[in-house]
């Protein structure tokens, strides 16, 4: 009855998407955890006439493209429900099933146009300041969302079903949501009215998803179900452990998994991060081995390194170690799945970050907060790079020997196996059989 849980272990995009839907078809259960539209899974996949397919999922779980596999939506989600019905519409259209192969938590959160609206007046606000403080959002309303949640002021999915109960609860939302767009932010007021009516619109559309996940898993495991859990932004976004406050609402972390599905730790049986082999940041917030340089625009040009969900560029930098340290020991990884690794072909060197400097002295600590982080130097070690192209390679034995040495050298510091590598965005492009360096 165990639940994995794959994490991404740097600030997000390491490519979870890819690795979730090629673990999908060993799993009865894909379930998200946490965050919302925020997220951007990339799925590729060849189509018959050997062209690639591309769809992007930012709500509905990685596992929906295999039709043996049920997808859940957990209460740790906050739900657009205007984005995940547009979803749900675009992944029919291609002929798949998804009536009976998707649940939504009924306690799921939703996420509300004037969310968006508060979080969009926040940041203007924010980056207007002298010192132009703005997180960079994704602006999709997650960090409002989640105030209310904890203010206890949200609306859940289950108000959705009950016309009587949404009007009110909204209508009380919005008048509280406009004094604060007009008095403090100085920000257009919404249409309470026009709001009410299309939101009472989406009951019956979205009634035959809803359901008691949580009650669900749990029956699943008893059953002797296999549940992957499927994680959205990355742990150093995360709210608690990550550069706070340049960080995401939620805990992507392992124990976001069991408040944000209503399943026990003790199921948990795996904990699998996903690490790219450089690091990548969107968004604001202090990123130590950030390439603000051509080598950073060149692994941004050959990564294809733009948001799946905004579009904007993002930050690029040498793979940071002790970052990656940090995030183990806070998940307990079991395993770790290295990505884009193709992308490093052709770099006569590689860094890699290995310790700080912080206040003149050498550390392995990773300081979470963004005040400390800010002001550490990145410690590097060279490795050779290597000039062939790894994209056809299927083997962990046809590597060249210095990715090779690069994966060994990842998988020593942090006392973690590299179990897998992925060396492009298609299915196919993956090494299982990665040998682990024999101990010294
Ligand atoms: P929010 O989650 O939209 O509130 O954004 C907070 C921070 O997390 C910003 O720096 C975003 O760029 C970042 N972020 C949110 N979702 C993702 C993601 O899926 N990938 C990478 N960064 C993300």
């Amino acid at each position: 009855m165990p639940v994995s849980i794959v994490i991404g272990s740097q600030w997000g995009d390491e490519g979870k998407g890819k690795i979730t839907d090629l673990m999908s078809p060993d799993f009865d259960v894909v379930a998200r955890y946490q965050g919302g539209a925020n997220a951007g899974h990339t799925i590729v996949w060849e189509d018959e006439e050997g062209n690639d397919e591309e769809f992007v999922l930012h709500l509905v779980p990685s596992g929906i493209f295999h039709e043996n596999v049920t997808c859940v939506i957990g209460n740790g989600v906050v739900l657009d429900p205007k984005a995940v019905l547009d979803e749900i519409e675009k992944i029919q259209s291609l002929g798949i099933e998804v009536e009976d192969r998707l649940k939504i938590s009924h306690n799921a959160h939703l996420i509300m146009p004037y969310h968006k609206a508060v979080e969009a007046a926040q940041e203007e606000e924010r980056a207007s300041a002298s010192d132009d403080d703005a997180i960079g959002t994704t602006g999709r309303g997650i960090g409002p969302a989640y105030t209310d949640k904890f203010a206890r002021s949200g609306i859940r999915v289950v108000d959705l079903l009950d016309r009587d109960v949404l009007r009110q609860k909204l209508r009380r939302s919005i008048e509280e949501k406009n004094a604060i767009l007009r008095d403090i932010y100085d920000a257009e007021a919404l249409d309470v009215d026009r709001i009410v009516e299309e939101y009472v619109e989406f009951d019956q559309r979205i009634d035959s998803f809803v359901t008691d996940t949580s009650k669900y898993l749990c029956n699943a495991l008893d059953d002797g179900a296999d549940v992957l859990a499927e994680g959205a932004q990355g742990s150093l976004l995360d709210v608690d452990f990550g550069s706070y406050p340049y960080v995401t609402s939620s805990h992507p972390t392992a124990g976001g998994c069991c408040t944000g599905l209503g399943v026990p730790p003790t199921a948990v049986d795996r904990v699998l991060g996903i690490a790219k082999a450089y690091c990548t940041r969107v968004g604001n917030g202090p990123f130590p081995t950030e390439l603000d340089n051509e080598a950073g625009e060149a692994l941004r040009q050959k990564g294809g390194e733009f948001g799946a969900t905004t579009g904007r560029p993002r930050r690029c930098g040498w793979l940071d170690l002790v970052a990656l340290r940090y995030t183990s020991m806070i998940n307990g990884f079991n395993d770790l799945a290295i990505t884009k690794l193709d992308i490093l072909s052709g770099m006569e060197e590689l860094k890699v970050c290995t310790q700080y400097r912080y206040d003149g002295k050498k550390t392995r600590r990773f300081p979470s907060e963004a005040q400390t982080l800010e002001k550490v130097d990145p410690v590097y070690e060279t490795l050779p790079g290597w000039s062939e192209d790894i994209t056809d390679v299927r083997h962990f034995h046809e590597l060249p020997t210095e990715a090779k040495d690069y994966l060994a050298f990842i998988g020593e510091y942090l006392d973690v196996d590299v179990g897998m590598v992925s060396n492009g965005p298609r299915r196919d492009q993956i090494i299982s059989d990665v040998e682990q360096p024999a101990a010294a």
